[in-house]
Parts: structure tokens; C-alpha cells; sequence
């Protein structure tokens, strides 16, 4: 049986996590964030003391690592050689890793099984940056989120300042800019909208009103309703 997969691609602070999230609660299937197991790998770097733009010492220390997808009450956690990394790959700095380590091309592949086979046996809506480019390329629906720089930044500083992450918002907006055009500029598996995405600006509007427009869009492709 092919299970449902529904492709939400976009730069950081779209609203990305939040939406698919919510359209997969409403879907009754998988969420997976993506993004997280980047994070783990920077995390272990750090912890390693390896600069992260070092392809060859990066791509070294792969064989070292084991990540892991689970999912506790219904959330996603990645355990990183068996501990679960929670809040940790959740700072500002490994943000910044976790760009720094996704443009080589052995993470990529280093990451591209476990992304494809948990998609192989649940039905998902999966959010990254090259999920309907490279990943899933057969996605049942591709969505492509994005919002303004200002609006995405304002988003991010709310989300670090309620986890009690200090930085202001101009430190957030530059970082932020900083990690798209490192993100969207990278050789291998740039994170752009697959030809046959559909563009969603979620600037001016809710998380209701974005999910709601998503979910036409998977009625319209998937013909259900
Ligand atoms: O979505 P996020 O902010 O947690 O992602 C962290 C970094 O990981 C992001 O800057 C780019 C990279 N990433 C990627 O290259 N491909 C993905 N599918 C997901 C994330």
C-alpha cells in the first residue's frame, strides 16, 4: 500500500513545523521534522570540538553516529547513539551547525535513508528543505511555505524567547538571513520550491487560515472530499 506523503518545504520560521504539525494531527498521520536530525549531527560535531564547514572532518566522524526517530505521546524525538537529544539542538547556534553540516554532501546522504524509509512504512507530512526536490520526490502534495524575512524572524525570536533563549531581534533576522542564502546557495540539494510545489505566503495569515488553505490544496491534488 502506498501511504499519503505531503512534501512542506520552505525556509526557517515559514511556519513550517507548526502547520504540518497540525495538518498531520488532522490527517491522523506522521509528523517529521527534518530538520532535527541535521541538528543532531551538529550537535555531535560540536561535541566533538569539528568545525562544522570541515567536509572531510565531518564526514568523518559519520561512521560514529547513529540517529534514531521516535516518537513519545505523539512527538517526534531524536536520539542521537541512543540518548534522546531533546532541547538541545534547539539554540540558535545549532541552527547555525546544523546548515554548516547540511551542505555536505555526505550528510546528505548519510541522512536520506532515514528520511525515505519512514516514509516507506507510515503515511507523513514531512518538513526540510529538498523534501519535495530530492527526498520524496513523489509526493503526493508538495508545498512550498514561506513569509516575509521580518515576518519569519519575528516568529523565530518569539519561539526562542518563550524557551528562554536571550537575543533580540535584529541578531535573529541577520542569522536567519544568513542561514536561507546558505541554504538556498548550496551545491547539492538547494532548498527550493520542486517544480510542481504549490507557493504558500503564510505572512499574512493565521495558523488557522494556513493550514486551512493547505488542506484545499491536499483535497484539490488528492481528489478526497
Ligand atoms: O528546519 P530547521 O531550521 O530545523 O533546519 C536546520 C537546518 O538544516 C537548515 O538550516 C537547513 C538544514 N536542513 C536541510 O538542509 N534539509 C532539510 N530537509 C532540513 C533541514
Amino acid at each position: 500500500m502506498n501511504h499519503l506523503q505531503i512534501a512542506i518545504d520552505g525556509p526557517g520560521g515559514a511556519g513550517k513545523s507548526t502547520i504540518a504539525k497540525a495538518l498531520a494531527a488532522k490527517l491522523g498521520i506522521i509528523y517529521v521534522d527534518t530538520g532535527a536530525l541535521y541538528r543532531a549531527v551538529g550537535l555531535y560535531v560540536r561535541g566533538k570540538n569539528v568545525e562544522p564547514h570541515d567536509a572531510a572532518a565531518v564526514t568523518a566522524l559519520l561512521p560514529e553516529i547513529s540517529l534514531e526517530l521516535r516518537y513519545e505521546n505523539g512527538v517526534q524525538q531524536v536520539y542521537l547513539n541512543g540518548e534522546a537529544t531533546g532541547d538541545r539542538i534547539r539554540t540558535p547556534e545549532m541552527s547555525m551547525y546544523a546548515s554548516a553540516v547540511s551542505a555536505i554532501p555526505a550528510v546528505r546522504a548519510f541522512l536520506l535513508d532515514t528520511q525515505r524509509n519512514i516514509a516507506k512504512t507510515n503515511g507523513v507530512v514531512m518538513d526540510g528543505r529538498d523534501i519535495g526536490t530530492v527526498i520524496l520526490p513523489q509526493a503526493n502534495v508538495k508545498i512550498f511555505l514561506t513569509a516575509s524575512d521580518e515576518c519569519r524572524a519575528k516568529r523565530r525570536w518569539l519561539e526562542l524567547r518563550a524557551k528562554g533563549i536571550e537575543t533580540t531581534l535584529e541578531e535573529v533576522l541577520a542569522d536567519m538571513r544568513l542561514r536561507d542564502h546558505n541554504d538556498s546557495t548550496r551545491v547539492v540539494a538547494p532548498a527550493i520550491a520542486a517544480p510542481d510545489a504549490v507557493t504558500v505566503d503564510s505572512s499574512e495569515l493565521s495558523i488557522e487560515e494556513c493550514v486551512a488553505r493547505i488542506e484545499a490544496i491536499i483535497a484539490e491534488k488528492t481528489g478526497s472530499r
